[in-house]
């Protein structure tokens, strides 16, 4: 049987019913017996899944069958490998909502995406607005072009709680912006943006292009480049979609794309992140004076690509398309507020936020140090600085394969350890 069905007739099991931790347990458990047998062996509890996620028992095959492909059919393989393209790109229209795959670039990272829309701006020298909490790739990349002078970026700051609000990202924006930069779901508080749609407009009424940065939404909320009506949209498989590194991408609104297959859209934007994947004849071989490019979201491809990453993103993309980010939102939120109470009544306060990503933060002083602890305690987690206040975010986030036991064990373990401090809301 293959990977997508193993998973289909599992999720089917479940039947349509809200997620329930015995369900889970019975049917979707074992998808991913590699992962839960290191728990029995190692006694460790992983909250870290906001950071690298677990992946399912059939990614090793899945990989394996693109290297048997290889083996197999050598040169053959390529239309094997890009038709699981096309089905990686297929995968994640359903997660964000966007009517055509070919709006899909995979990329090998999101900093990828950035830079491949930055490069496809049309000034020299664009004007962007960007937040100060945008994660350290985005951030470092606006920076490495704000240096060498190939774009000025203007930051916007967080109040004096670390939080991001709405009206200050619109006050920034100016009829000399070019594109705005702005997370979904700020990674080192889990504070998802209010009134992002606000944004959006925003930027479109100041004639801006906008990017929004939605890895920390992947998998765990629902998004819909279309309705959202943001230009583009990055991130990647790595942590809530169990893809491993190196599966990541970026979506272009089909409205830039040429609306009919076939015909080239030669007024479009277009990159200089780009290669002979772009071409309008790829394995034509056919030299032109000016780059002629093939139509739709086809000519934002680059040169020869890695291909597997699709396979290595099946599984865990599979599972969440069978599941559906709906039910599993809504699973999510129920299980960190059971989490946020054990911790309240062991006297640890979590972060409150009107609105947040799959992960809970616990503010403290000492950040690494917590964290090391943690660890040799058992509970796996990690932490952030928050790039406004410097205030250290430790955070926690139960999957699917948590369960209540192991959550209330991971309260135990580590209420020895944690002193929260208190921030400003
Ligand atoms: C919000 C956000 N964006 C992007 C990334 C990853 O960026 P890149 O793929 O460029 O390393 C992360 C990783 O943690 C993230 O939290």
């Amino acid at each position: 049987m293959s990977t997508v069905e193993t998973i289909t007739k599992a999720v089917a099991r479940l039947g349509n019913e809200p997620l329930s931790e015995a369900g889970l347990i019975e049917h979707i458990h074992p998808l991913f017996s590699r992962v839960l047998a290191r728990n029995q062996r190692t006694d460790e509890i992983y909250l870290a899944n906001h950071s690298l996620g677990r992946p399912l028992d059939a990614l090793g095959d899945d990989v394996q069958e693109c290297l048997d492909a290889w083996y197999t059919d050598i040169d053959g393989a390529w239309e094997v490998w890009i038709a699981e393209r096309e089905a990686y790109r297929g995968r994640i229209t359903l997660l964000i909502g966007c009517s055509r795959a070919d709006a899909i670039i995979p990329k090998s990272s999101a900093g990828q995406g950035l830079r491949a829309v930055l490069n496809a701006l049309p000034t020299a020298k664009p004007s962007i607005v960007a937040t100060t909490g945008e994660f350290d790739s985005i951030d470092f990349i606006l920076k490495a072009y704000h240096h060498k002078q190939r774009a000025c970026v203007s930051w916007v700051g967080a109040g004096p709680s670390g939080l991001f609000n709405a009206d200050a990202i619109i006050a920034t924006i100016s009829h000399e912006t070019d594109l705005v930069v702005v997370s979904m779901i700020f990674f080192a508080t889990g504070q998802m943006l209010g009134e992002l749609d606000r944004v959006i407009r925003a930027a479109h009424e100041h004639g801006a292009l906008i990017m929004i940065d939605a890895y920390h939404a992947f998998g765990t909320n629902p998004i819909s480049i279309e309705q959202l009506g943001c230009d583009f949209l990055i991130a990647g498989n790595y942590k809530y979609t169990r893809g491993g590194p190196g599966a990541c991408f970026l979506a272009i609104h089909p409205m830039h794309l040429s609306p009919t297959p076939g015909v080239p859209a030669r007024d479009a934007l277009f990159t200089t992140d780009t290669g002979w994947f772009a071409k309008e004849d790829t394995f034509g071989y056919h030299r032109t004076q000016s780059p002629a490019l093939t139509d739709g979201g086809n000519a934002w491809l680059e040169a020869t690509p890695p291909v597997i990453t699709y396979y290595q993103a099946r599984s865990g993309l599979a599972l969440i398309n069978a599941i559906g980010v709906d039910r599993l939102c809504a699973y999510s939120m129920k299980q960190l507020s059971s989490f946020e109470q054990m911790l309240g009544n062991a006297g640890i306060n979590t972060r409150p936020l009107d609105h947040h990503g799959a992960f809970t933060t616990i503010a403290v002083n000492d950040g690494a140090g917590c964290i090391e602890k943690l660890k040799a305690a058992g509970v796996n987690a990690d932490g952030r600085p928050c790039p406004t206040t410097g205030v250290f975010h430790i955070r926690f986030c139960p999957d699917l394969l948590s369960t209540e036991n192991e959550l209330a064990q991971a309260v135990e373990r580590l209420s020895p350890i944690i002193r929260p401090i208190a921030v400003q809301h």
